[in-house]
């Protein structure tokens, strides 16, 4: 059987003394300083590159959001408090979760479908930004902030009549749970206006992980245009434009880094000519992935080596319940390989194909199927890159009782 290609390991990471490094660290010190594997490891360093290379691609007026879900790690969040201008929550945990790292709730804003009216209350009180998701929900929200004699904060979500081209995740065009068909917009945005509610402007979230400059620059086009139409409907100026994201990183063979220096060069001239409706409008996007995905690095060890009918399985003390996305059952079709590599041998030659799998009793448990790796021992480290979005926080931890994978921030 031909090896299955593994997804390209992210720039940045090398070896120190034949053991992958993270933030200047070797793989087996940073599992000593976890206490145990598996565990995930994020890197402050490489947050930083990120964030300041995204700063200095876009326009200095475009202001950057991090979306809390792809990384809840308390010692994350903090990180990010000091590098992006705002936050985008999806519950009332992740407030709890903001709020415990001391943001400033002005700057953060809450978009899902089905806030509950604890969530809206939670955030009402604190001065979230409520991105409302339907009529029934603004309405909701204005009679809790009746109730507390405090104006909600509202932005309402726009399901735009078109998508994010190549998208992994399309979150606009057609019927959708997210957001207030376009058409209806205007009605009700004139409606919270009347009723006194803090006007905060709107949001129009497209899609994720895009790995094309030319879709996420047409995407950008149609949101403004689509923003400035719906504007001058509404008659009242856009004090907030909450543009989307969908920055995708590559995660599979063939996969290329998305070129982000275009995306900025056509957003700075968008800027430049901008209608009078959005002149005066605070703009930004939201991201998750494209700005912690690539930090982080899971590391389970090698608890098993055995063969099966000419397969060689790696039989790992990890697995789904702490990377269902790398085991291709989070929102992929056809399941292909993670960028993976063998922690403790890291840059050797690969010798031989071999898969990796996790300690779950099922099938759909892999990390790595048929791949062409360093010939690897019980004991070694594996790392399974890209961790640093939707790991942790988007696996069912609970599943088989193994519980969570550590986390550190180095
Ligand atoms: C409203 C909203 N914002 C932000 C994100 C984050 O997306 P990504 O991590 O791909 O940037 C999502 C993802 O689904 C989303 O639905």
């Amino acid at each position: 059987m031909k090896p299955k290609p593994t997804g390209p390991i992210p720039s940045g990471y090398s070896a120190i003394d034949g053991e992958l490094a993270i933030g200047g660290r070797a793989a087996s010190e940073l599992v000593d300083l976890a206490g145990r594997t598996p565990c995930f490891v994020y890197s402050r360093e490489y947050l930083d590159q990120r964030v300041s290379m995204l700063r200095s691609a876009m326009p200095e007026r475009l202001g950057i959001n991090y979306a809390v879900k792809a990384n809840p790690f308390a010692l994350v969040i903090e990180h990010m408090a000091g590098l992006v201008d705002g936050f985008d929550i999806a519950s009332a945990g992740e407030l709890e979760m903001v709020k415990a790292a001391g943001i400033d709730p002005a700057r953060v804003s809450f978009a899902g479908p089905g806030k509950r009216d604890e969530e809206l209350e939670a955030s009402i009180s604190a001065g979230v930004t409520l991105n409302c998701e339907s009529e029934g929900e603004a309405r909701r929200a204005m009679a809790i902030g009746e109730r507390l004699g405090k104006a909600p904060c509202i932005a309402i979500r726009v399901n735009p009549d078109f998508e994010l081209k190549g998208s992994g995740m399309k979150m606009g065009g057609g019927a959708k749970p997210f957001g207030v068909d376009a058409e209806r917009v205007p009605a009700l945005a004139r409606e919270v206006i009347s009723a006194g509610a803090e006007w905060r402007g709107l949001h129009i979230f497209t899609g994720s992980q895009a790995l094309s400059a030319e879709a996420i620059i047409e995407a950008q086009g149609n949101v403004l245009e689509c923003a400035n139409r719906l504007s001058d409907e509404i008659g009242a100026p856009l004090p907030k434009l909450n543009m989307g994201g969908g920055f995708g990183i590559p995660y599979f063979s063939g996969d290329a880094p998305l070129d982000i220096s275009v995306i900025g060069g056509a957003l700075g001239e968008r800027f430049d000519a901008l209608p009078d409706s959005l002149s005066e409008t605070d703009l930004c996007i939201e991201l998750g992935r494209y700005l912690v995905g690539e930090a982080g690095v899971y590391l389970t060890r090698i608890i098993d080596r055995k063969g099966s009918h000419g397969v060689i399985y790696l039989i790992t003390d990890g697995g789904l319940h702490h990377q269902l996305a790398a085991s291709g059952n989070f929102g992929t079709v056809v399941r292909r390989n993670y960028p993976v590599a063998i922690a403790t041998r890291f840059g050797a030659s690969p010798e031989e194909e071999a898969s990796v799998v996790g300690c779950l009793c099922t099938p759909l448990d892999r990390l790595a199927d048929n791949a062409y790796l360093p010939r690897a021992q019980v004991g070694d480290l594996v790392a399974v890159f890209c961790a640093g979005a939707y790991g942790a926080s988007a696996s069912p931890a609970n599943f088989l009782g193994h519980g969570p994978a550590a986390e550190i921030l180095v």
